[in-house]
Parts: structure tokens; C-alpha cells; sequence
């Protein structure tokens, strides 16, 4: 790689990981006793995955890192700094990013910068900016960044549990990438807040105040997106019209489907409010009595959402819709989901419409961070349709999950749960239903020591 300034600094490669096993979201609702149709429809999940006690955030990482490398042909010695988003913390010392050193210690490569980032699902974005700093930086010494962030999303019994999820995204981070994050085109809000944290250290469970977490998610996107137009308008003064059509996609955190939904509305509802009367008069025709509305006051206003849900309809079929695919059958990921809303929208439409295209990312992490900035596709299309091909082992894998009923799933979370933290401990978890060419926790040793193996590959699946 060149030592110059770098170009087009982005993603080259990406790899996501999600649980072999799945618990279906109509039957929970019947297991747990919920009116029928609450988790489909009105959160807008089918499928939830998650993990035994045979996997952690370290074998996620382990897994999703390895497959990175091995898929990609890149060699050990080729990453010059690897950094690690995660919220699922096993160590409050000992980084995974440490962990994740064993797989490079056949190669002699001890060479590489980064540790552990974390502030809920935000983590994952601050790795790949911190990979993208680097590279852009003085520092860089012309090899790739890794940008790692893996979590397991689980809930106590009750209203958040069908919320949960697991799975880990690797992103391979160099010049002259097919998906380029867009220069100066940024826009972060942070502020302190108890919407959804972990004080309990020996719990895997978070506190939630669900309702304020939705009302602090979308004034961060409602922030974030006020600061991104006026960077986009800053950078290209020559746009006649600032707003939604400048992102040919757009992919959201998603801690569950309809809250994306309602995140496009709400996207919209800013545009409404800053718009010009002749483009009011155009584009927002019969909403003329919002026109007194405002931000603040209508978080939870069901006439203002719905109003705006119905007119962004066709924006979120065209420019979102299709990125909630994992979202959908795997449930949030935490730092992860953004990205694999990327993957989702990668595999979901034909490689030739994204060439050239923008998209816009909304990251949120509780507590809160929050960015949004864009990727632009790159202009070459065999390029991009060579990068999107390395994903099609993900339909696949995902149709080859195995269902487990809602009480061996209800079962196998009591063995997380009352097993967190234990030492010495094996785990009980079947390691025949894991997927080929994954790490899983053999034992605990009394001083807390965690080992991991492989199960076998196989690489006539395109999974090793
Ligand atoms: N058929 C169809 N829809 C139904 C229904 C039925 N039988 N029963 C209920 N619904 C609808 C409700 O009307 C509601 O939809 P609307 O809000 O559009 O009206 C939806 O289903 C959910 O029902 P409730 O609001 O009654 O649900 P709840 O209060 O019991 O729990 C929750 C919902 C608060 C999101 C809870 O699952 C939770 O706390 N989850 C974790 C926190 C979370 O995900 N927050 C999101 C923002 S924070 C973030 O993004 C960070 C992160 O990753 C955690």
C-alpha cells in the first residue's frame, strides 16, 4: 500500500456472524402471554437469535475475525491496528481486542494498535471511526484497520426480552474502498442520560426505561440529522434541496424493526419543519396543520407519527426497508445492528443500483452517543459487485438456523443467567449446533481464565 495521503478511505471488506439458533417471535408471544401479534407487528420482529452458554463476546469476536481473514485472504501480518465495540463485557480489565491477539501469534504479528471501545450500541461505530482516524492520520503505517463489534442482547423476563439478539460484524478498513465514508460529512450528538445501562456488573442484563430510551433515540436523530444537513450544505452549497432525497438508502440502529419505521417518519417530519413554503406546498401537501408543530412536543404525539409514517411510506419501502432483513430474523445485535443493516441492504438489492450511490447511517448508543455521517459507493462496478459477492454465504447460513421452542430458550437463559460470572465452570451448551468454523467457550478455570475452540469447517458451504 502506498504511503501517500490516503484516498477513499473505507470499508473493503465486511463479515457478520449471527446465532445458529433462533426462537420464533409468534410463539414467544403465546409463551410469554402477550397478545398475539405485539412482537410481529408491533415491533416488527420474526425471529430472535441467541447464544448457549457455549458462546461470549470473545468467540464472537474470535469467529467473525478469523472467517474476515481466512474468506479474504488476508494475511496476519497485514493489520496494522484492530479495534474492538462491544458492550458485553466479560473482563473490566482484560480487553476482547487482547483476546483477539492469539489469532495473530502464529505470525509474529504483535504490531497492532487499538483496544476496547464502549457506550452501548454505539461502540462499533467508534471503532470504525477510530480505524478510519488512524488510517487517515500520521500515524498510519500503510497497513489495514479492523473494526470488530460483537454483543449478546439479552433482556430479563418481561416487555424488553423479545428485544434481544446476538451476532458480531467485522469491517476490513483501507484506501481505495468500495464503500467510502464521505469526508466532513459527520454529525455526533452526546449527552448524559439513564435511558438503558448495566449497573449491575454481575448481571448480563441491562436497567431500561424503554420509553425514555425511544424518546432519547429520536432526539439524537433528530439532532444528528439537523447537524448533517447543515455540514451536506456547507460541502455542496450547489444542492438545490437539502433533505431525504439526497440519501439513495438509509440504515438505522435497530433495537427492533418498527422504531425504523417510525424513524424514516420522523426523518421526514424534520424535513417538513425546514423546508421552504414552496416545497412544503409540494411535498407535504394536506399536512399543513403541523405546521405549528415542534420537535420537543411531539415524540410521543400518535397524530403527528402516524401523519408522517403515511406520507414517508414509499421513502422507507425504497430506502430502508430491505436493510432490516437481520434486523428482522436475528433481532438487535447491539453495537453490530447498524451494520448489519448494511448487510442486509447489500444483499437485499441487485449490486448494480447501489454503484455510485449514497448512504446514510444512523448509529445510537444509549446513554447516549449518537452519529450520523454517509458511505458513498464506489463508482466501479465490478469492484462492487466482486465486494458484495464475498456476502453470499449469509442467506444461506440464515435459512439453515435451527428453531428451538420458547421453553428451551426460556431454559437456556437460566443457564445464562445463573452461570454469569462462574468459575470454575464448563459450559453445558450443544456444540454440535453451532455453525462450521466456530469458536465456543471449552471451560473457565478457577481464576477466570477462558479457553476457546473451534468446531470443524466447512468449506463447501463458504463458511471456514
Ligand atoms: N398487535 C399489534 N401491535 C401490538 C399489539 C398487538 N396485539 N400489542 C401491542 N402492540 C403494539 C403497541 O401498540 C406498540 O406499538 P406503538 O408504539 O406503535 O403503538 C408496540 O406493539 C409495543 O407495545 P408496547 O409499547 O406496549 O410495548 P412495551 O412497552 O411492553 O415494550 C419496549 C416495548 C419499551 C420497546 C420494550 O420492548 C423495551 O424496553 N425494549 C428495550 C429498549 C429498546 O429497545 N429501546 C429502543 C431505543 S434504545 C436503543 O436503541 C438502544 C438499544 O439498542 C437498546
Amino acid at each position: 500500500m502506498s504511503r501517500n495521503w490516503p484516498e477513499s478511505v473505507g470499508i473493503r471488506a465486511i463479515e457478520v456472524l449471527f446465532p445458529s439458533q433462533y426462537v420464533d417471535q409468534t410463539e414467544l408471544e403465546q409463551f410469554d402471554g402477550a397478545s398475539a401479534g405485539k412482537y410481529t407487528i408491533g415491533l416488527g420482529q420474526s425471529k430472535m437469535g441467541f447464544c448457549s452458554d457455549r458462546e461470549d463476546v470473545n468467540s464472537l469476536c474470535l469467529t467473525v475475525v478469523a472467517r474476515l481473514l481466512e474468506r479474504h485472504h488476508i494475511k496476519h501480518t497485514e493489520i496494522g491496528r484492530l479495534e474492538v465495540g462491544t458492550e458485553t463485557i466479560v473482563d473490566k480489565s482484560k480487553s476482547v481486542k487482547s483476546v483477539l491477539m492469539q489469532l495473530f501469534a502464529a505470525s509474529g504479528n504483535t504490531d497492532i494498535e487499538g483496544i476496547d471501545t464502549t457506550n452501548a450500541c454505539y461502540g462499533g461505530t467508534a471503532a470504525l471511526f477510530n480505524a478510519i482516524n488512524w488510517i487517515e492520520s500520521s500515524s498510519w503505517d500503510g497497513r489495514y484497520a479492523l473494526a470488530v463489534c460483537a454483543d449478546i442482547a439479552v433482556y430479563a423476563k418481561g416487555a424488553a426480552r423479545p428485544t434481544g439478539g446476538a451476532g458480531a460484524i467485522a469491517m476490513l478498513v483501507g484506501p481505495h474502498a468500495p464503500l467510502q465514508l464521505e469526508r466532513g460529512l459527520r454529525a455526533t450528538h452526546m449527552e448524559h442520560a439513564y435511558d438503558f445501562y448495566k449497573p449491575d456488573l454481575s448481571s448480563e442484563y441491562p436497567t431500561v426505561d424503554g420509553k425514555l430510551s425511544i424518546q432519547c433515540y429520536l432526539s439524537a436523530l433528530d439532532t444528528c440529522y439537523r447537524l448533517y444537513r447543515q455540514k451536506f450544505e456547507k460541502q455542496q452549497p450547489q444542492q438545490s434541496q437539502l433533505g431525504l432525497q439526497n440519501f439513495d438508502a438509509i440504515i438505522f440502529h435497530t433495537p427492533f424493526c418498527k422504531l425504523v419505521q417510525k424513524s424514516v417518519g420522523r426523518l421526514s417530519f424534520n424535513d417538513f419543519l425546514l423546508c421552504s413554503e414552496q416545497e412544503r406546498a409540494e411535498k407535504f401537501a394536506g399536512l399543513e396543520r403541523f405546521n405549528a408543530a415542534t420537535l420537543e412536543g411531539s415524540y410521543f404525539d400518535r397524530d403527528v407519527e402516524k401523519a408522517f409514517l403515511t406520507q414517508s411510506a414509499e421513502l422507507f419501502a425504497n430506502k430502508t426497508k430491505k436493510s432490516l432483513l437481520l434486523a428482522n430474523q436475528v433481532g438487535n445485535m447491539y453495537t453490530p445492528s447498524v451494520y448489519s443493516g448494511l448487510v442486509s441492504l447489500l444483499i437485499s438489492e441487485p449490486a448494480s443500483q447501489l454503484v455510485g450511490k449514497r448512504i446514510g447511517v444512523f448509529s445510537y448508543g444509549s446513554g447516549l452517543a449518537a452519529s450520523m455521517y454517509s458511505i458513498k459507493v464506489t463508482q466501479d462496478a465490478s469492484v462492487f459487485e466482486k465486494f458484495v459477492s464475498k456476502l453470499d454465504y449469509v442467506l444461506p447460513l440464515l435459512n439453515a438456523r435451527e428453531k428451538v421452542a420458547p421453553e428451551q430458550f426460556s431454559e437456556l437463559m437460566e443457564v445464562r443467567e445463573k452461570n454469569n460470572h462462574a468459575a470454575p465452570y464448563t459450559p453445558t451448551g450443544s456444540i454440535s449446533a453451532l455453525f462450521p468454523g466456530t469458536y465456543y467457550l471449552k471451560d473457565v478455570d478457577a481464576l477466570h481464565r477462558r479457553s476457546y475452540e473451534r468446531t470443524p469447517s466447512n468449506i463447501s458451504n463458504g463458511v471456514h
